[in-house]
Parts: structure tokens; C-alpha cells; sequence
């Protein structure tokens, strides 16, 4: 990476295109200055991988290999730009699933060399904290970030557009991975986050008792407690019920079932972000990642950022999941403040936000 003399002054008119593969979503997006979505395409896998019961990742590069030419053409074509009104080309390069990051990757580094524009290449968690930009006209940094995607769960201090403080981090599951594991166990399916949301709906949050884990002197989570704990509840009606000829369900309701575990996360989340801007003194929050999409931490955020007089973002769920508008947006970022990649750039499955 290079980081070149560029004033870092806001551009209006500068024009990203964003290119996304890190999972099962192969999306493409214009945006003008960092903030106005032109278009945002995303060609979503979710309906391939349903069967397998999650993202198999040699379907999902060979799927991306087929979606991304034709979703860059028609980002290009909603935005009614040609590629020659592009200034920058941002596309992820981790973390992720290094076959479906590369193909992504590949793509932004052939238009890079064929129209000789330059490539920005970004960090997935930094572009959903970037989502945040595209919501709210007056974001500025710094401000703190609650990330919570199906891969991390982190509280992030955004000292500037591309310079990030890691404040929390998970220490086993993230929140996302916690949602589709008990999503599956409750028979909900794949993917498991926004059918629980759904389930959980018009249940009690109260009925099944679990854990809230926090770690001594210090912010990150830990979601297996809470996990194991619901496994352990939902074996123990499984076994209760088989006694009497019943479901579990008889005994406690699915919605209740969902609504507790939902709750159980949330609170921790939630918890742990109004501590960490106790804690900074930050008074703006912005939520980003998959399970921000979610409608308990939307509603149980809000109001606790409201009890206390914080201000907080909330991009609509469209722009939580994975697209390519918050890449193109934290592209931007990177872009004024000087980054500049070459064609070695290469996708890192592996890739930590203030590494
Ligand atoms: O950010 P994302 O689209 O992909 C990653 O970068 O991981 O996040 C996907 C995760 C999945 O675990 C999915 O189940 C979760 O976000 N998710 C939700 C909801 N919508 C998506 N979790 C809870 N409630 C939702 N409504
Ligand atoms: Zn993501």
C-alpha cells in the first residue's frame, strides 16, 4: 500500500465504484462523494447455499466468477455512468473467504489496468462502519461503532475515516455465528439471523432464562456461554417433552424461544457499547454489520443511546448486509487519505481492522 501526498478535503463530486465478494454476495455500487449512493447492486447467493445449510465456499467463488461482470455493469448502467466517469476503484480484500475475496479483487484490478484509474483496496469491517456515511449527511469521525456481522463482533473507535481503535472485540463466536447456530438448532434454517429475528416477534424475552457473559476488566464478548446455555435448554425440553408425546415447542413457544435468546444478545451488545462511550466520552454511535439489521438491537440501542443523550446511526437493514455502496464509501476514505494499491494488492482472509 502507498500512501501518497493527497490533501485529504472532501471531494463531492468524486466518484467510487465499489466492488464486494468476501461471502456470498457479489455486489457493485457508485457512489459520489463518499455519500450519495448512485446505484447499489447486490446478486445474493443465500438461495444456493440454503441447501448445504451454509456458504460453501467453492460455490461461492464460482458463483462470483459468474455475477461480477455482469453486477459492475449494471451498477455502471443504474448509476448512468460509464466506467471513464469513475475516479477510484475500491473492492474488498479482507477478511473473507480468500477464493470469493479474490474474484472481486481481480475484477477492480483488470478495470484499474486497463483504464489506469486508480484501486483502492478495503477492509470489509471498515466498510460497514463506512455504511454509517452514506446514512447520516452529518457523520464525522470520531465516533464509536458497534460492528456485529455473521464473522465479528467488535466496539470500534473511529478516530478519522481510514484510522481505527479495536475497544472490544469477541472472544469465541461472533453475534452473527451465535444467531445461526441456535437458529439452526431451533429449525429455523439458513441463514439464521433474520428468520430468528422474524420468529421472535411476538414472543416473550423473559421465558427461557440465559446468561449474560461479561469478562473482568474488560469490553470484548464471549457469546459460547450463552450459546451452550440455550443448547442446553433446548435439549432439556426436547427431553421433557418426549416424556409426555409433546414438542418442545409445546412447552415453550418458538417466538419465546427466540425472543429470549435475541434478548440475551442484545443486551450484552448494547451493554457493552454504552460502556465503552461512558468509557471514551464519545457522544456519537453508529451500529453496522449483518446483525445490526437486526430489529431488537435497532429498538434496544436506540433507546439507551437516547436515555443517555448520544446521538446514534442506524443504516436501513439493505445497507447493515453485505453491498458494495459501504465499500465504494470507506474506499473513499482511504482514497483521501492518501491510500494508493498497485496490482500485487492481494485478498487476506485474515485481515484485522487496525493491523
Ligand atoms: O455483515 P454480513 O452480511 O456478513 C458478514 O460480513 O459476516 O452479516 C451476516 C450475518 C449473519 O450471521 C446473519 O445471520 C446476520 O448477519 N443477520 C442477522 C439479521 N440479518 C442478518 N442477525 C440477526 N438479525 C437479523 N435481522
Ligand atoms: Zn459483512
Amino acid at each position: 500500500m502507498i500512501l501518497s501526498e493527497q490533501p485529504s478535503e472532501m471531494r463531492r463530486d468524486l466518484l467510487v465504484l465499489g466492488i464486494e465478494s468476501s461471502c456470498d454476495e457479489t455486489a457493485a455500487a457508485v457512489v459520489a462523494g463518499g455519500r450519495r449512493i448512485l446505484s447499489n447492486v447486490i446478486a445474493s447467493q443465500a438461495d444456493l447455499h440454503r441447501r448445504y445449510g451454509g456458504v460453501v465456499p467453492e460455490i461461492a467463488s464460482r458463483m462470483h466468477l459468474e455475477a461480477v461482470i455482469p453486477v459492475i455493469d449494471a451498477a455502471l448502467r443504474e448509476a448512468k455512468r460509464s466506467l471513464a466517469d469513475i475516479d477510484v476503484i475500491a473492492a474488498t480484500r479482507g477478511p473473507g473467504l480468500v477464493g470469493a475475496l479474490l474474484v472481486g479483487l481481480s475484477a477492480a484490478k483488470g478495470l484499474a489496468l486497463v483504464t489506469g484509474k486508480p484501486l483502492v483496496g478495503v477492509q470489509h469491517i471498515a466498510g460497514h462502519v463506512a455504511a454509517n456515511y452514506l446514512t447520516d449527511p452529518d457523520l464525522e469521525p470520531p465516533f464509536l461503532c458497534l460492528v456485529v456481522s455473521g464473522a465479528h463482533s467488535h466496539i470500534v473507535q473511529v478516530d478519522t475515516g481510514d484510522r481505527f481503535h479495536i475497544l472490544a472485540r469477541t472472544r469465541d463466536d461472533a453475534a452473527g455465528e451465535a444467531f445461526d447456530k441456535i437458529a439452526r438448532a431451533i429449525g429455523l434454517g439458513y441463514p439464521g439471523g433474520p428468520l430468528l429475528d422474524r420468529a421472535a416477534r411476538d414472543g416473550r424475552s423473559d421465558a427461557v432464562e440465559l446468561p449474560r457473559t461479561t469478562l473482568a476488566d474488560s469490553l470484548d464478548f464471549s457469546f459460547s456461554g450463552v450459546k451452550t446455555a440455550a443448547l442446553n435448554q433446548l435439549n432439556r425440553l426436547i427431553q421433557q417433552a418426549e416424556k409426555s408425546g409433546r414438542t418442545w415447542q409445546d412447552l415453550v413457544p418458538l417466538a419465546d424461544f427466540a425472543a429470549s435468546f435475541q434478548q440475551a444478545i442484545v443486551d450484552v451488545l448494547v451493554d457493552h457499547t454504552m460502556q465503552a462511550a461512558a468509557r471514551t466520552g464519545l457522544r456519537r454511535l453508529a451500529l453496522a454489520g449483518g446483525v445490526a439489521a437486526n430489529s431488537c438491537l435497532r429498538r434496544c440501542l436506540q433507546a439507551a443511546a437516547d436515555q443517555a443523550g448520544l446521538i446514534l446511526s442506524v443504516p436501513p437493514p439493505i445497507l447493515c448486509t453485505d453491498n458494495a455502496a459501504m465499500i465504494a464509501a470507506a474506499g473513499y476514505r482511504a482514497y483521501l487519505g492518501g491510500q494508493r494499491d498497485d496490482l500485487s494488492l492481494d485478498a487476506v482472509p485474515y485481515l484485522d481492522l487496525d493491523g
